[in-house]
């Protein structure tokens, strides 16, 4: 190649560089969980098993195959692997590099499953975690032990978006020998590359932005080969796999992922910074308005934002908060993101009333002007 493709359109072509059978501009998906040898003696001999060397599809399979190579290329990767969700992805990353006597720690507003996982299941087999705030690195040199293995990051972190210097803790880690992981699916590989940054493994759910339309569940773990082979090995034990049509769906939706991220980005920080402005507001968690403590930060490790964020209001009671959501009529209430679809959901933060509360919303492809006209219709019922 004469000169260096931009990412948009190394995106399109890696992988495709052999058309596809019968000049198809979509991949195949290649549906099938068994992939034959020609005889029974390049098969005993694992000689020709077939030209790619696909043996069964918890293995590899070719359609999984090429969303993990663009994958890889959009996180500057050595190699990538996908999963069947992206619990599937942060499970078999972790259960790979711990072992009994470990001790994990890990940042305490990341994913609540994530937690779960590390504290109560992980327990089990004598894996150790402290959960920290994680947001100067002094707090992970604070919580290091001598049998420290991983350290796990999630920049910025569910429903309050703290973030962690990626550089600065990586290197704290990476000179003691421990492991970095982190989930990268609020900023997307379009946004943040936290490998390039010098952490070891990146974790995402595909189900958010990289489908991009609310109908996948997939993971992806992404790294240097040598750690990606023995992620590999635990994806083929646990089953956690990824299947053919996933695949093709995730591929799919990376096609349009920078076209789809530039808008998120836009249309997220207009109607933070429109909430921002609205007296029943207390305080909008946006990483990319000046007003969040660690902006200088985000605007050093990241290129763009996501269109999650969350607000809090300023003292209300429960039923504020309902006629606030019922009036609106473009957000749906839901738990996941990444779709078209704009979505709220809200807790009190505190047991009596009136309490401040603390809702998170999700900015979807939709005009952002009708959402802001949608919230400004719905916010005189946050005023007690
Ligand atoms: C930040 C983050 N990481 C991981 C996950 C888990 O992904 P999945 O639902 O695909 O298992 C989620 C899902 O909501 C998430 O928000």
């Amino acid at each position: 190649m004469e000169h260096e493709l931009s990412l948009e359109t190394l995106l399109q072509h890696l992988g495709e560089e052999t058309p596809f059978p019968y000049g198809a501009v979509t991949p195949p998906i290649v549906q099938t969980t068994l992939f034959t040898a020609p005889s029974l003696r390049l098969r005993t001999e694992q000689k020709g098993l077939n030209d790619a060397g696909y043996v069964y599809t918890r293995e590899s399979n070719p359609t999984v195959r090429l969303a993990e190579q663009k994958l890889a290329a959009l996180e500057g990767t050595e190699d990538a692997l996908c999963f069947a969700s992206g619990m599937a992805a942060i499970a078999s990353a972790i259960l790979a590099f711990t072992r009994t006597g470990d001790h994990v720690i890990c940042v305490e507003s990341a994913y609540p499953p994530t937690r779960m996982l590390l504290e109560s299941w992980l327990a089990r087999y004598g894996v150790q975690v402290s959960f920290i705030e994680g947001k100067c690195t002094e707090e992970f040199e604070r919580a290091l032990q001598p049998n420290t293995r991983m350290i796990y990051l999630e920049s910025p972190s569910s429903m309050v978006f703290h973030l962690q210097d990626l550089r600065a803790v990586s290197e704290l880690a990476r000179a003691r020998g421990i492991l970095t992981l982190c989930d990268n699916s609020w900023a997307t590989p379009i946004f943040q590359n936290p490998y390039a940054l010098g952490v070891d493994l990146v974790l995402h759910s595909a189900s958010k932005y990289l489908g991009g339309h609310s109908d996948l569940l997939a993971g992806v773990v992404a790294g240097r080969r040598e750690h990606i082979e023995q992620v590999r090995e635990t994806r083929s034990l646990l089953g956690g796999v990824l299947e053919p049509f996933g695949g093709w769906l995730l591929v799919r939706g990376l096609r349009t992922l920078p076209v789809r991220m530039e808008r998120a980005h836009a249309s997220g920080l207009q109607v933070a910074e429109w909430l921002a402005a609205q007296p029943p507001i207390a305080r909008v968690n946006h990483p990319g308005l000046p007003s969040h403590p660690q902006h200088a930060l985000a605007r050093q490790q990241m290129r763009g934002y996501g269109s999650l964020f969350s607000f809090e209001t300023r003292p209300i009671t429960a039923e504020n908060a309902y006629a606030f959501a019922d009036r609106l009529r473009l957000f749906r209430f839901g738990c996941s993101w990444g779709g078209y679809e704009s979505l709220l959901l809200g807790w009190a933060q505190g047991e009596s009333e009136p309490a401040p509360w603390l809702f998170r919303i999700y900015i979807g492809l939709e005009n952002p002007s009708d959402l802001i006209r949608d919230l400004q219709d719905a916010l005189p019922a946050l005023t007690p």
